[in-house]
């Protein structure tokens, strides 16, 4: 080879390698480069869609104690005892990171006193989206298991339910409404849900929170009102263990509450009965005041007083307590109105 060409060669190599060498960082740091900017598109593409569609994250489910105790002080009338339990249970329970069991509270009551209006707070303060929350599910027995004949096909639809869902959110809420309505059989297919069991067919249960209404025990949680009443004294007076004991004889004890012979009780796996007292006068007055508020409407006492006057009372000598709670105002103020 000529001394020349072996020049060129020389230099073509030199001239090649230092290219490939220079060439080489900058396409690798334009590959690295469009892999970053499209993980942060992507990234910030699926913060904006968790942003816009719920989902089983901190964004969307995250307990507001505050809001809790808030809304039962000023939106919950006349539950004294309820309001305390509720607020000490779910608190307790959120705020462990690791708890042992799901939390089951058992709402007792008469009608209309607000035991699906406290699951509906309850339910605000954890999800964002609140009882339309795709996390929150609520069976009603009359409506979702109506036939008791057909009991095994609404177990096993249940347990899927029940099963499916926490798989798909630890933190799912499930309220059973008309609970002593509901076939034993049925209740007695959710118990393992409720008991400390670590794992069961390896999805975990124990952030999930069961909420069961019923109008159980409602008499004898009235009676005892009305005792206080008749002795002067403050509503404000009665205390849980004044009911305690009468709300497990006549729930327990009671051949047509759904709780009967189920093994919920034995087994202690409720972690709260709560009472709902019956409410007066002065609260159905409240009641209609918070309805008007809430439509936007100037409160009207004396519109409050008049519809609250219209309402039945019980007992009939005393008429002390609201027949039907708050229940019928907000058609009541249709009417008035
Ligand atoms: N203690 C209360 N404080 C404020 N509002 C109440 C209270 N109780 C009932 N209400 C009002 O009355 C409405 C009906 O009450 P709710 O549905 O919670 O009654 P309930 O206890 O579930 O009755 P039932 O046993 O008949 O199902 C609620 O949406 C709420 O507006
Ligand atoms: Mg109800």
């Amino acid at each position: 080879m000529k001394p020349r060409k072996r020049h060129v060669l020389l230099l073509w190599m030199l001239v090649y390698s230092g290219l490939t060498e220079a060439i080489e960082p900058i396409s690798t740091t334009i590959a690295v480069g469009m892999a970053a900017t499209l993980t942060a598109f992507l990234a910030s593409y699926q913060n904006i869609f968790y942003h816009f569609h719920e989902c089983c994250r901190p964004e969307w489910i995250s307990f507001n104690r505050t809001a809790l105790e808030v809304d039962l002080s000023r939106k919950l009338f006349g539950q004294h005892i309820a309001s305390r339990i509720i607020l000490k249970a779910v608190n307790g329970f959120m705020k462990n990171a690791n708890p042992k069991k799901p939390l089951v509270l058992s709402l007792h009551g008469w009608t209309g006193t607000g035991k699906n209006f406290v699951s509906k707070l309850i339910a605000e303060s954890i999800y964002k989206e609140g009882m339309d929350s795709n996390f929150v599910h609520v069976f009603t027995s009359t409506l979702h298991f109506p036939h008791p004949s057909q009991y095994l096909t609404y177990k096993s639809q249940l347990q899927q339910w029940i099963k499916g869902n926490v798989t798909n959110c630890e933190r799912s809420m499930f309220i059973f409404d008309e609970m002593d309505k509901m076939h034993p059989g049925l209740i007695d297919s959710i118990k393992p849900y409720l008991d400390y069991y670590d794992k069961l067919d390896g999805v975990s249960y124990r952030k999930a929170i069961f909420i069961f209404l019923s109008n159980a025990g409602g008499d004898s949680i009235a009676q005892t009102a009305l005792d206080f009443w008749k002795e002067g004294r403050n509503r404000e007076e009665i205390e849980l263990k004044d009911l305690e004991m009468l709300l497990s004889l006549s729930v327990f004890n009671n051949k047509e509450s759904g709780f009967f012979r189920t093994s919920l009780i034995d087994k202690n796996l409720v972690d709260f009965f709560v009472p709902l007292l019956p409410l007066e006068y002065r609260h159905v007055v409240q009641c209609v005041m918070a309805e008007m508020k809430d439509r936007g409407v100037e409160p009207d006492q004396y519109l409050a007083d008049k519809l609250a006057k219209d309402l039945v009372y019980f007992p009939k000598s005393e008429r002390v307590f609201s027949v039907k709670g708050c229940k019928t105002i907000e058609s009541k103020l249709d009417y008035y109105t």
